[in-house]
Formats: structure tokens, C-alpha cells, sequence
């Protein structure tokens, strides 16, 4: 039986319903998966609450959440080559994720080898792919550069910090409870600032007196301002998230609540910047989609890491997949680890 998520409008976790479906053919250049396996991301449940900016574009209501999924080929379409039935994949998309089958372009799709879990490897694409933009496309970090990763512990802070070890730099993770501090430890942090029990800043100038030459923020309002007083010129502000501006618990979003963060965020001035010789980049790995050269590439990038053990899938929390709601209120919650997969 094929089944899907669909929220049929925004709000709580109520709102994360199944509906079962007729099953798609491929079209040319496209592959059939069945699924076993779909990441869950912390984007996910901004698109449940009708905040995700790209999913009221390009998709609207109702919409099926999802960035990623491992599964098998079940169908190829015509023109297809590379991919056979019966290969193991890890498929990106999107949009339309939380579901049993989906069909996807072939450049969306790369094959993995039997000795790596269905499970561990679904979460493996969304933030490695993000982290892999970030790093190469934009930041270009240099060996030896010190390199500040807010949220440390998490899925995207985890794929930045594999990348960034790779490259050289010394990489000093933020995490925001204490039970996250070995876990940022374990994904290769040279020094974690715990900032439940210490401040953030004042530890972070001891680290660092002369500032970072790179720092990735996804916090928004809560730390934006002061990462990039925190940089060293020529240094670079990587910003691709606001997580600090969403609320906890409860799975819904209060307008009024959202208003004064909004406002609060900084604005950055481009005067300012250029007398500092400091820059802020931004990002949003959904316009990716666009590009078909550029997702392809790293989609290749992605496989060759995982392939050559150079890119270690991230640990994974498991939830079968009728218990999406509870993955979302644990992802809201800030208290996860790692990658949430729900598996089916
Ligand atoms: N721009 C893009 O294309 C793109 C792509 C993927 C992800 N993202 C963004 O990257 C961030 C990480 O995504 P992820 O899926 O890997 O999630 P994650 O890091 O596994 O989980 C989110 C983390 O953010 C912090 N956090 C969450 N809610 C918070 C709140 N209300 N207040 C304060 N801190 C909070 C918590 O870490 P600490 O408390 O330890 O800081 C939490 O563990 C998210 O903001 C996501 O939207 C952006």
C-alpha cells in the first residue's frame, strides 16, 4: 500500500495526516523508489506551521513535507542510466518526502553500497548537501582557519564540522544544552562551548581573541549580531537559518510571538561591511533545485564521501514512520542530537 504525510493546512502536529495514493510510473529520466527510510529535518516543521517561505511558493496547501529518503529502485523510465531495479539510493527533494514511494529525477538519485543502513544514510543527504554549499560555494575556509559552528550538535553542525575537519580548520562548536557537548565532541570539535552553563561570548573571546575567520549561524536573532562582531577581517558571516526565533513546544506558530524577533534580526549595512572587511553570506538550499549543474555535482560529491568513508553519516534517532508527530515535537523541542528518521 502506498501512503504519504500531507498537511492539509498549517498548524500543530494534527495537522501531519496520512492519505494513501496511486503510485506514480517514471517518466523519462526519472526513477521510482519505494521508500524505507526519510531524514527529518528542522525546516520540516516550519513548513508544517506555514512558515517555510519556498514550500507556500512552490508547492502550497496541501503539501507532503520531506528533503530526503533512502529506498529501493523500483521502475526506471526511459533514458535512465546508472540506476538499475533493485539498486539501494538516497534520493533528495524537494518537497514530498514523508511518503512510502516517490518518483524522482535520476540527478537527484545515487546508489549506495549494501554495508551502510537505510536508516542512517536518509539522513544523510539534506545536511551534508547544505553543509557542502555552504563550505565550498561559499565560505571557502583555508587550512588552519579558526571556524566557529553554532548548534554543534545537530544535523547540519555535524555535516559542517566533518567538512571543515577535512579541510584543516580548527572548529569550534556551540551547543545549547549539556548532554549535546560529547556528541559535538564525537563529530570531531576541537574545543565545544556549552552556552547553557557558561558565556557564549566571553568563552568564545578567550578561544578566539582575535576573532573567527568563519562562522556558520543558523540561531538568527538570538546570536546574528554578535557573530559577526565576532569575526576576524576578512571574515565570513554564513547565515542559512533562524531556529531561535521558533518556539519549543506547543508545534504552533504565534505571529506576535514571531513579530519582535523578526524586527529585532539585524539588518546588515553594506558600508559597514566594507570599511570592516567583513562579509555575510546567505543562503537557502531550496533554490538549489534550480540548478541542476550545481545539485548534480554535489550530489556526486556526496556519493563519492560516503562511498570512500571519507563522509560518515551522522547518528540517527529512529521513529517508525506513523510516529511523525512525536519526531516533530522532539525536533522543536532543541533537545535532539544527530539526525531524526522515521522509517517505515
Ligand atoms: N538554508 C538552508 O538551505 C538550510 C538547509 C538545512 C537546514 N537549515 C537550517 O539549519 C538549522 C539546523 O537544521 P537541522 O535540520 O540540522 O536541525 P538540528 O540542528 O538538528 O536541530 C536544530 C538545533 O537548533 C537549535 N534550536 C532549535 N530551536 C531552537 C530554539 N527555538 N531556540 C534556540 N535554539 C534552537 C538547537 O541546538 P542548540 O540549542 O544546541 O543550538 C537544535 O538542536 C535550522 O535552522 C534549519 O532551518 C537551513
Amino acid at each position: 500500500m502506498s501512503r504519504r504525510v500531507v498537511i492539509s493546512r498549517p498548524g500543530g502536529y494534527h495537522r501531519l495526516e496520512f492519505e494513501s495514493f496511486s503510485v506514480p510510473e517514471p517518466g523519462s529520466g526519472e526513477v521510482l523508489i519505494e521508500v524505507r527510510a526519510i531524514g527529518v529535518n528542522y525546516a520540516d516543521i516550519a513548513v508544517r506551521m506555514g512558515l517555510y517561505e519556498s514550500a507556500r511558493e512552490f508547492v502550497g496547501w496541501p503539501i507532503t513535507p520531506g528533503f530526503e529518503v533512502s529506498g529501493i529502485v523500483s521502475q526506471v523510465g526511459r533514458e535512465v542510466s546508472g540506476l538499475r531495479v533493485g539498486d539501494k539510493v538516497f534520493g533528495v527533494t524537494l518537497f514530498g518526502g514523508y511518503t512510502s514511494h516517490i518518483v524522482l529525477p535520476q540527478h537527484q538519485v545515487v546508489s549506495f553500497s549494501d554495508n551502510l543502513s537505510f536508516e542512517s544514510v536518509s539522513g544523510y543527504p539534506a545536511v551534508f548537501l547544505t553543509a557542502d554549499f555552504a563550505v565550498e560555494y561559499l565560505a571557502h575556509p583555508r587550512s588552519g582557519d579558526l571556524v566557529l559552528v553554532h548548534s554543534a550538535a545537530g544535523g547540519v553542525g555535524g555535516a559542517l564540522i566533518q567538512l571543515l575537519k577535512h579541510l584543516g580548520c580548527r572548529v569550534v562548536g556551540v551547543v545549547g544544552a549539556s548532554h549535546k557537548v560529547e556528541v559535538a565532541r564525537s563529530f570531531g570539535t576541537d574545543r565545544v562551548v556549552d552556552k547553557s552553563v557558561e558565556p557564549l561570548w566571553e568563552s568564545l573571546e578567550e578561544i578566539g581573541p582575535d576573532g573567527f575567520d568563519v562562522i556558520f549561524d543558523a540561531n538568527g536573532v538570538a546570536t546574528l549580531a554578535e557573530s559577526y562582531c565576532h569575526l576576524r577581517a576578512p571574515g565570513k558571516l554564513v547565515v542559512y537559518g533562524f531556529h531561535t526565533m521558533m518556539p519549543r513546544t506547543g508545534g504552533r506558530a504565534n505571529y506576535l510571538k514571531l513579530a519582535l524577533p523578526y524586527l529585532r534580526t539585524p539588518r546588515f549595512n553594506p558600508f559597514r561591511m566594507t570599511y570592516e572587511n567583513r562579509s555575510v553570506l546567505a543562503f537557502n538550499l531550496s533554490t538549489l533545485f534550480e540548478r541542476k549543474d550545481l545539485l548534480e555535482e554535489a550530489m556526486v560529491r556526496l556519493q563519492g564521501g560516503l562511498g570512500s568513508g571519507q563522509l560518515v553519516p551522522l547518528p540517527v534517532t529512529v521513529y517508525p514512520f506513523e510516529e511523525v508527530a512525536r519526531a516533530h515535537r522532539d525536533i522543536e523541542s532543541a533537545q535532539t542530537v544527530g539526525k531524526l528518521v522515521l522509517v517505515l
